[in-house]
């Protein structure tokens, strides 16, 4: 059945409608400071199963569960030091932990039935409150058809879900624009699995983490597999300029006698401008139905890395065969 899809504003009225319908068991577009999510209760089976289809995602990628405080979230999983060193520092914000699941009145389905859990405590003030007043944690992934670019604003979740759900409420353009990343804590060695806003040498200040790829021995979650966050446009990315018919994703200034179809995610290569707009700049690109998008070369440390992360997932195609 087609719904009418409709964007409303952040209103007390309509957190109020938001609230009731969630504990009813809708599924609701929300926004996060990542990226937007697609959000329902936690223990509910009908709605869980609901999102994987208004996702199209397959059954065996596990969801984010969302609380509304660091001792909630803690307590719905075995934690040690790590655990609690890592929520108190991070939470609220764009952190994931994977754990040993404790509580069982969570859906089994968004656990993809195995006995680990990814939690966190969103900083987005519209989602807090919602899960504050709702009292029941969210499940949300992000809130894009399976494979596709992760949506950063209202209108963007309405791309992508028109007619699926019926309310995305509008936060406005998403603060970090990349989605959180993803701490393995389920063995002795701690593992990143997937790079976001807070990078590999800031964790490195509390805790060693790992981050090699074939030291890892976890299943390939979605947003690890090599061709996620795909736009339809074939992507060529390192780029030095771009080809004849080719759009221009810049870091740094457009060239002023450019003639084709450009955009810069920052002007003065900031990176933390660049994640912001990655999302926003690749879906508008992905519109102008170019022979492809060349994105120039950006830098591999800091929110770097997540952001040529991401890029290398976009572009990937079995052609090219990148590893
Ligand atoms: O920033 C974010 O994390 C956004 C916002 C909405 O919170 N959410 C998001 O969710 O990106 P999603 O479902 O698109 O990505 C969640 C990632 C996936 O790679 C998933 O496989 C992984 O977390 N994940 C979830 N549960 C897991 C588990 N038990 N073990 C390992 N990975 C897990
Ligand atoms: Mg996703």
């Amino acid at each position: 059945m087609k719904l009418k899809t409709i964007i409303k504003k952040n209103n007390s009225k309509n957190i109020k409608e938001v609230v009731a319908r969630l504990k009813a068991g809708e599924v609701i577009g929300l926004p996060t400071e990542t990226v937007y999510g697609l959000a329902g209760r936690y223990d509910n089976k009908n709605t869980i199963e609901n999102i994987y289809k208004i996702k199209n995602r397959p059954k065996s990628n596990p969801l984010i569960i969302h609380y509304s405080n660091i001792n909630d979230a803690l307590n719905d999983i075995h934690i040690d030091s790590r655990a609690r060193d890592l929520a108190n520092k991070y939470w609220p914000g764009p952190l994931t932990l994977v754990a040993k699941v404790k509580n069982k009145s969570i859906c089994k389905s968004a656990l993809s039935k195995m006995n680990t859990i990814a939690v966190r405590v969103p900083s987005n003030i519209i989602f807090l409150n919602i899960l504050s007043k709702l009292k029941i944690p969210l499940a949300a992934p992000s809130a894009n058809r399976y494979g596709k670019i992760s949506p950063t604003s209202a209108n963007d979740v309405y791309e992508e879900l028109n007619g699926k759900i019926s309310i995305i409420l509008d936060g406005g353009h998403s603060l970090i624009g990349l989605e959180s990343t993803v701490i393995d804590l389920t063995g002795k060695k701690t593992k990143l699995i997937r790079h976001g806003a807070i990078n590999k040498t800031e964790l490195n200040s509390i805790i060693p983490v790992n981050d090699k790829k074939e030291k890892l021995k976890v299943f390939i979650s979605p947003g690890l597999s090599n061709s996620h966050y795909k736009p339809d446009t074939s992507l060529r990315i390192n780029a030095l300029r771009p080809k004849k018919n080719e759009a221009w994703l810049a870091f740094g200034a457009i060239p002023k006698n450019f003639k084709g179809i450009a955009l810069t995610l920052s002007e003065k290569k900031c990176l933390k401008e660049s994640a912001k707009n990655l999302y926003k700049m690749l879906r508008y690109l992905d519109k102008k139905k170019c022979s492809g998008i060349a994105v120039q070369k950006i830098p591999k440390f800091g929110l770097g890395i997540a952001i040529n992360d991401r890029l290398k997932r976009a572009a990937f195609s079995d052609r090219t065969n990148v590893k």
